[in-house]
């Protein structure tokens, strides 16, 4: 069974196929994209050592052959020694320009392969198979692909869509809770940042998906990829409302860098504080229901996730270095912050018009709680 998400953008429409058994059946789904029986793999030790024989016996089962490579996994796999070793494994490999390279994991894995399949001979065809949840729900879908900067994340890549996105959300149960909870904040994300409905249904099926439900798993990971899909279908180069998928990320990129990147807090995590912040911010500001803040929190309660800075482990640095560091954030124009701020659940916006003694004031706050 599974769900089939389109996103048709002009000359380069691609299908993300969301469900149980994907992988499994991984050679059936890749084999229209290819012109001839051959693909490259790259993935990173941790899901090799999970999946990578079930996708390479599945493109068997098919007459396809592959070669794989396998990368250390982590963050810091995602900066240019890896980089420029994947490109020259994909040339010495011999993948041609109408070859397709595959990303078999997280985000780490589909960003690095994503932005070495748009440089390889000018640009070579990508398949992203996410393991993640969040690379399932965001980093896979919308054509961001790129590595890390010694003066920041994400800072040096290109937007090169996918051919085919294969969510196989059987492969989510052998995430550990915690890594499945932080992609959950980016689920909540798009509840909070354009379905109210779709918030409900999270406030109801949320621990059901947690818990392992597959139809619930699925329903989450779908509804998260058509509402990225139309966000990116109306602007996939980020000029407008693309930046609403960044809801809590201001507040996120401050935190995870005040935190050095570090298992202390993970990005999802930090997205989940981020937006909990960002509606007691768009509460305070008197542009949304004073409820709506409490309701946020009440959910990332109850689903055992962070909500607060006091529930990041460790000394943060004070709510003034934390403002410094939200300046640093790749969304600063001329200057001046956009915040996404929220009428209520499900009606966010992009604003440069927010008071710094404001986002100062609710960090304080924040700090002195700790
Ligand atoms: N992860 C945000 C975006 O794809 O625009």
């Amino acid at each position: 069974m599974s769900e089939i998400v389109e996103v048709p953008l002009p000359g380069r429409e691609y299908q993300v196929r969301i469900g149980t058994g994907l992988l499994a059946r991984a050679g059936a789904e890749i084999a229209p994209l290819l012109h001839r029986k051959r693909v490259a793999i790259v993935s990173d030790a941790h899901v090799a050592a999970l999946h990578l024989a079930t996708f390479r016996d599945a493109l068997t089962a098919e007459g396809i052959e592959s070669v794989a490579l396998t990368l250390p996994a982590g963050e810091s796999t995602k900066g240019w020694p890896q980089f420029t070793r994947t490109v020259e494994w994909l040339l010495e490999q011999k993948v041609e320009r109408r070859d397709v390279v595959v990303a078999l994991g997280g985000g780490v894995i589909g960003d690095l392969v994503g932005f070495a399949a748009a440089v390889l001979r000018r640009g070579v065809r990508f398949v992203q198979v996410p393991t993640s949840l969040l690379a399932q729900v965001d980093s896979s879908v919308g054509g961001k692909t790129g590595i890390n900067a010694p003066q920041g994340k994400n800072l040096i890549g290109a937007f090169h869509q996918p051919a085919l996105v294969l969510a196989d959300v059987g492969v989510l149960g052998t995430l550990t809770e915690r890594d499945f909870l932080a992609g959950y904040g980016e689920v909540v994300k798009y509840g909070l940042l354009g379905d109210a409905a779709f918030f409900d249904w999270l406030e109801e099926n949320g621990r059901a998906a947690a818990g392992g439900d597959l139809a619930a798993r699925t329903h989450a990971v779908t509804r998260s990829v058509q509402m990225k899909a139309e966000i990116v279908l109306r602007d996939e180069t980020e000029q407008g409302d693309r930046a609403l998928l960044n809801l809590g990320h201001t507040f996120c990129h401050a935190l995870e860098a005040a935190t050095g990147y570090s298992d202390r807090l993970l990005h999802g995590e930090g997205v989940a504080i981020g937006c909990a912040l960002a509606f007691e911010l768009s509460s305070r500001l008197g542009l949304c229901p004073q409820e709506d803040p409490s309701r946020v929190r009440a959910h990332l309660a109850a689903m055992g996730m962070k909500r607060d800075l006091k529930d990041i482990p460790g000394d943060l640095p004070a709510a003034e270095v934390l403002l410094d560091l939200m300046g640093q954030d790749k969304k600063v124009i001329d200057g001046k912050l956009r915040f996404i701020l929220a009428r209520g659940i499900g009606e966010s916006f992009v604003t440069s018009d927010v008071p710094r003694e404001a986002v100062l004031g609710l960090l304080q706050e924040q700090r002195a709680a700790c």
